[in-house]
């Protein structure tokens, strides 16, 4: 084992974990702020989850309905998250996103215009007004692009293919990363005072999900094992559609977009059937005039916002309900079609990405005939616990944004909420990361013996003469995930789903990787075991104590929701013992305007924002 003197080592003020767009516009803040800044990555730069945010990013600029402030936006965050979101994040959101939107805009986004030549904005699922900002089916992939070329303009030093094993503190405080390089198998240290998560989350743990290889819950476990909260997990999106035929291809995204550009769902009977599952309460809360709530509970096909776009967890249970009463489509899903909507030259210029997704991998041309599609595991709303507005975790020296913090989204997240997210969360860990290290007298030292452990539980998946292989138990757990910790939960369920866990945590502390330390694949693939089975348990716990029905969380014996638990977060860490503890904290209340905002009526809003 080398020691730690001989390893290479890098120092930097503030070093990022995630080369998304929460990475990148963390990273950009502290470059720009004079500070020296590293950002490590899994994967390639820029090959992140946000490209999965195809229909746009949620701001209120009141472009394509001019009665749009961040006050309406912020409204409707808090009803799509049904009231469990952090006030003062939703707040923060929804006043920074439009100036968050027009600076990616100056450093060189290229979004779609409207006749006048200003940013178009289309509608999306829970947003009152057409608000995402988009360029076609493309925006998640324009911003990495546009992050991209201005990052690295501003000096960051990126290391890419590079693995973090995990957080170093000295004391309780944060002192640099281990990390691993994934051709050559040779470790680095990195020492930081600061260091900024952007890892995203760990859909990995499904079978049936929208994203790729790298999101394995990384920067949930570090920061877990680093002494610092989640909160929230038992929230995990099921995105409505994802792609599900052919089987190689299942789960791969089908955007929003689609049904905000017009696309209605049917099913085998080629009934509309999404008028079917607005619960009157539902639309009582989330109509805002009694005329809306009675055009949709009447199936008037010219409501003025279709029913397809309800909130992503009404329409993800509604298409499985299609299915298990015997009318998905043939490949168990239901038919999106646009086809039948809109002329196929406006679906080629608005939908280019899903046209070619559509014609290349199911030989299937949509401007004919309509897409199969179910739901797909999409985001975690849960994450690691911070500050409201430094972005800070309880840990000195550690923050996180993006997907990998929790608190904005509340119980379920609007579409296009988290490229907005993104960008807002992301310049304030910044913010954040460097204050706090400029606050520091003297740059922390790691503690030699956690880098010796940490490289030896890593060597260890090499050096044993036999084991298990990585590949079996990831996709054991992925069908364990799929079927006990899904769509619709039960007590039975998840407690055998945490059993299941505990059996492949079983197997993991035998795992075998065979080959060298270079080009490994299979070594890596074991290293992310842990992250994987820590976010799975840590989702299955939270899902097992939430006693109710809210949001993307949906418990079969506990229909609706319960006032109880209207105001309680599920805070996740690690005991001393090392065992995973989860409690019930009450969330923080809300300044008197925010909760005046909540509750208005939309005339009261409407022209107010200041
Ligand atoms: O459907 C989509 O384009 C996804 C957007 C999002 O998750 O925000």
């Amino acid at each position: 084992m080398a020691d730690i003197d001989e390893l290479q080592q890098f120092e930097h003020d503030v070093l990022v974990i995630g080369a998304g767009g929460a990475g990148l516009r963390a990273a950009t803040e502290c470059s720009n702020r004079g500070l020296n800044t590293g950002l490590i990555c899994k994967s390639l730069l820029g090959k992140a989850h946000t490209v999965m945010a195809e229909g746009g990013m949620a701001a209120a600029l009141g472009n394509v309905d001019s009665r749009d402030n961040w006050k309406i936006h912020f409204r409707d965050t808090m009803r799509g998250g049904k009231f469990l979101n952090q006030w003062r994040m939703a707040e923060l959101h929804a006043r920074m996103a439009p100036d968050c939107v027009r600076e990616l805009e100056e450093w060189g986004a290229v979004f779609d215009r409207t006749p006048d030549g200003l940013i178009s904005q289309r509608n999306f699922g829970g947003h009152r007004y057409p608000r995402l900002a988009h360029v076609g089916d493309r925006t998640g992939l324009e911003m990495i692009r546009t992050l991209q070329d201005h990052g690295i303009h501003q000096g960051i030093k990126v290391y890419m293919e590079n693995k973090a094993l995990g957080l170093l503190l000295d004391g309780d405080k944060i002192a640099g990363v281990l990390g691993l390089w994934r051709e050559t198998g040779r470790f680095a240290l990195f020492k930081a005072k600061a260091v900024i998560m952007a890892t995203g989350g760990g859909g990995r743990a499904w079978r049936v999900t929208s994203n790729s290889w790298e999101y394995s819950g990384d920067g949930l476990a570090m920061a877990y094992h680093a002494g610092a909260e989640l909160m929230d997990l038992e929230f995990t999106q099921f995105h409505p559609t994802g792609m599900v035929w052919p089987p190689s291809v299942r789960g791969t995204l089908v955007t929003e977009g689609v049904r905000g550009d017009g696309g209605i769902l049917l099913n085998s009977k080629h009934e509309r059937f999404m008028f079917n599952y607005i619960p009157e309460r539902f639309a009582s809360e989330t109509a805002d005039t009694e005329e809306e709530a009675n055009l949709w509970l009447n199936g008037d096909k010219e409501a003025r916002r279709p029913p397809e776009l309800l909130t992503r967890d009404v329409v993800a249970r509604a298409i499985l309900a299609e299915t298990e009463a015997g009318r998905g489509s043939p490949h168990g899903g239901a038919f999106l079609d646009i086809a039948s909507q809109k002329p196929p030259d406006v679906i080629r210029r608005k939908l280019p990405s899903m046209y070619h997704q559509f014609k290349e991998l199911a030989e299937l041309d949509i401007t004919r005939e309509p897409m199969e599609v179910g739901p797909t595991m999409h985001y975690f709303m849960g994450g690691i616990r911070v500050d409201h507005d430094s972005q800070q975790t309880r840990v000195p020296g550690l923050f996180a944004c993006g997907e990998c913090a929790a608190g904005l989204h509340g119980a379920n997240r609007l579409g296009g909420n988290s490229l907005s997210d993104l960008l807002v969360f992301g310049k304030l860990a910044g913010i954040g990361a460097c204050e706090y290290a400029a606050s520091l007298p003297s740059a922390p030292a790691p503690d030699a013996g956690q880098v010796q452990g940490l490289m030896r539980s890593a060597t260890d998946i090499l050096n044993r003469e036999t084991g298990e292989n990585p590949y079996s138990i990831h996709s054991d757990l992925q069908d364990l995930m799929q079927a006990k910790v899904g769509i619709i939960r039960n007590q039975a369920y998840l407690e055998e789903g945490l059993d299941g866990i505990d059996q492949l945590r079983t197997r993991t502390a035998g795992v075998k990787a065979h080959g060298t330390s270079q080009y490994n694949a299979g070594w890596h693939e074991a290293l992310d075991l842990d992250p994987l089975l820590i976010t799975s348990e840590a989702v299955a716990r939270a899902a097992l104590l939430r006693k109710e029905s809210r949001g993307a969380h949906t418990r079969a014996e506990h229909e609706g929701e319960n006032e109880e638990w209207g105001n309680r977060n599920i805070v996740t860490s690690k005991a001393a013992d090392g065992s995973m503890q989860v409690q019930v904290v009450e969330r923080p209340a809300p300044s008197e305007e925010l909760r005046a905002i909540a509750t208005a009526t939309l005339e009261e809003l409407e022209g107010t924002a200041s």
